[in-house]
């Protein structure tokens, strides 16, 4: 490698990473081989930390708890040493050093470390539903910091909107070959990582895997799950106008999944004793033309590769104000115009703006296209609007994202706009940059896998203490209103309230988000001078501002103008003198 770093224990570090991986998973070894050179340190170093920590939890000389404890204490040394960019053990030395260089956000593998921790304790799964849920927090962060590295490497694996059920559903077959394959040495340890409602519909075979006997039942329930598996990883429709190198490499994966599953069915009980492989020659036949497309691919787009740290160049360090740990955070993209942002002083500045992004449907109406456009376009006045926030040191931005009337629009566009939401939320635009991002609206009617996306970012980006962007979705204030009411009236039939004395207090106390401070600010673009159902609670005192620009047109500085229209405003807050904000 041209660009190998100059510091002999990072050099050893990544070697260890890469010996790690060939020995330990070949199959994904030669698939890493597939992609150039470059490119490949990082992914050993995430695949080595992935296994060493599986391991880890996984290691049957230690009881359970001190296995949980290993884990957890691996994970807590990961978030130490991620800012000082380096590690005494070598595994987390070469991931923390690829963190660094590619400007990884490990934040968003915190759940699928933690599970491994909690996974020490044996998992059992009701259904299918169930066993999904747990491999895909386990599996998707994973690939998502290799789609990050390829990202930015220049060749970003964007997903279509129409195929992510696909590419969610080849990582379900990804985990239920595995769990195939490593079906003797989970038995050996009295694990069974197959859903009951699986078992259940070949009765007796969960007893006789229990008792290593292969069965008639057990045989056809392997039958059924490889079958399965293979209708998982034989739709590769998600790689469609994907660019030619991860194509090339995933097509591959599902080839070497599928030699795999024909291995595990050939196995007969031999499944019950051994790991199945399949034959040298087989894989020799899946990578030979597979390395000649691979190398084919990749020419065609020049990489982008991070500087690599010169030798004796000082390691990131957080900066001096954070507390120790806390991640180092990117800084906004600059407006092209080179514009910056007002120099309004913290004090002066509203602490929470509140804006209604109103005419996506009328932008796109403007240009012929259909309404589905003028939602893409205002996705990306969105991350505009966000940049600007955080350059002017906003604390909290609340977006009117879709709200509980807009259901009645036509399906089409509702799933368009779902659909749409979906791919901001995986994309994660913001996980480079000091944003908690919340979510604010109902929950149980929006597709459970965004509500799920939602509560990831939200939890992988609590710690986070710049700019809290709440995104309303499912969102009306009535129907906050009506739940609160609900929220007091449990509390009063409990006993623990006096329906006589509730006072304002009280009622923001139980609102779903009681600590959501009072709008200052609210901002309606899109020529309309109504509130909509929006914050109504919150709302109640701010300053209005409507522009006539559509949402999709909209950028930071209509963001900076509305907060400098704003300070010229004379709050009184009902009190009798004025109470100028410009004092
Ligand atoms: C706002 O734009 C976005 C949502 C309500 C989701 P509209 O779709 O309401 O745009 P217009 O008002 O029809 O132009
Ligand atoms: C308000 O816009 C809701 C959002 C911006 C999400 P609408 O376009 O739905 O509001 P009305 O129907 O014009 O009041
Ligand atoms: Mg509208």
């Amino acid at each position: 490698m041209s660009d190998a770093p100059a510091d002999p224990a990072l050099r050893a570090a990544y070697r260890l990473c890469r010996r790690r991986t060939r020995i330990e998973d070949p199959a994904e070894y030669a698939l890493i081989q597939l992609v150039p050179a470059p490119l490949r340190p990082a992914l050993h170093a995430l695949w080595a930390a992935a296994n060493a920590l599986d391991d880890l939890g996984d290691d049957r000389t230690a009881p359970a708890a001190e296995r949980a404890a290993r884990v957890e204490a691996w994970i807590a040394a990961l978030h130490r040493e991620l800012p000082t960019g380096t590690s005494p053990d070598p595994i987390r030395h070469a991931l923390v050093d690829t963190a660094g260089r590619w400007r990884l956000d490990l934040s968003d593998l915190r759940d699928a470390m933690a599970q491994v921790r909690d996974d020490t304790e044996g998992r059992r799964f009701a259904d299918w539903a169930e066993w999904r849920a747990w491999g895909r927090e386990n599996l998707l962060p994973w690939f998502a910091q290799v789609r990050a590295i390829l990202d930015r490497a220049g060749v970003p694996v964007a997903l279509r909107l129409d195929t992510r059920e696909s590419y969610e559903e080849f990582l379900d077959g990804v985990r239920l070959t595995d769990i195939l394959t490593d079906l003797s040495a989970d038995l050996a340890q009295g694990d069974l990582l197959l859903p009951a409602e699986a078992l259940a519909r070949h009765p007796g075979s969960a007893e006789d895997l229990a008792r290593l006997r292969w069965s008639p039942t057990v045989s056809a329930l392997v039958t059924d799950l490889t079958g399965l598996a293979r209708r998982w990883v034989g739709q590769e429709t998600f790689t469609r106008g994907m660019h030619p190198g991860p194509a090339t490499v995933l097509h591959t994966m599902a080839a070497l999944l599928r030699a795999q599953l024909d291995a595990v069915d050939a196995a007969g009980p031999a499944l019950l004793r051994t790991r199945p492989r399949p034959p040298l020659r087989t894989r020799a036949r899946i990578l030979a033309p597979a390395r000649t497309r691979a190398a084919l691919a990749w020419s065609l787009t020049p990489l982008t590769l991070p500087p690599s740290r010169p030798p004796g160049a000082p390691q990131p360090v957080p900066a001096p104000t954070r507390p120790a740990g806390a991640p180092v955070f990117r800084r906004p993209p600059p407006h092209p115009s080179g514009e910056r942002p007002p120099a309004i002083p913290a004090a002066r500045l509203p602490t929470h703006v509140a804006v209604i992004m109103d005419g996506n449907g009328r932008w796109a109406q403007q240009r012929g296209l259909p309404r589905y456009e003028g939602h893409r376009a205002g996705a990306a006045a969105v991350r505009e609007v966000v940049h600007g926030a955080l350059e002017m040191g906003l604390r909290h931005l609340t977006l009117y994202t879709f709200s509980t009337e807009n259901w009645q629009r036509d399906t089409e566009e509702v799933d368009a706009i779902l659909g749409l939401l979906r791919d901001e939320v995986t994309d994660n635009p913001f996980r480079d940059l000091d944003v908690h991002m919340r979510w604010h609206g109902r929950a149980g009617r929006l597709p459970p896998d965004l509500a799920d996306l939602l509560h990831l970012r939200e939890r992988t980006t609590r710690g986070r203490t710049g700019l809290t962007l709440t995104m309303c979705i499912d969102y009306g204030g009535r129907d906050e209103i009506t739940r609160t009411a609900a929220a007091l009236a449990r509390r009063a039939r409990a006993g623990q309230l006096d329906p006589d004395r509730i006072t304002d207090e009280d009622f923001a106390r139980h609102l779903p988000h009681p600590d959501m401070p009072d709008v200052d600010l609210l901002w309606r673009t899109g020529n309309e001078q109504r509130t909509s159902n929006f914050l109504p609670w919150h709302a109640a005192y701010a300053e209005l501002h409507f522009t006539p620009d559509l949402w999709p047109d909209t950028d930071r500085r209509h963001l900076w103008q509305a907060v400098t229209a704003y300070t010229h405003r004379q709050r009184r807050l009902g009190a009798e003198s004025p109470n100028p904000l410009s004092l």
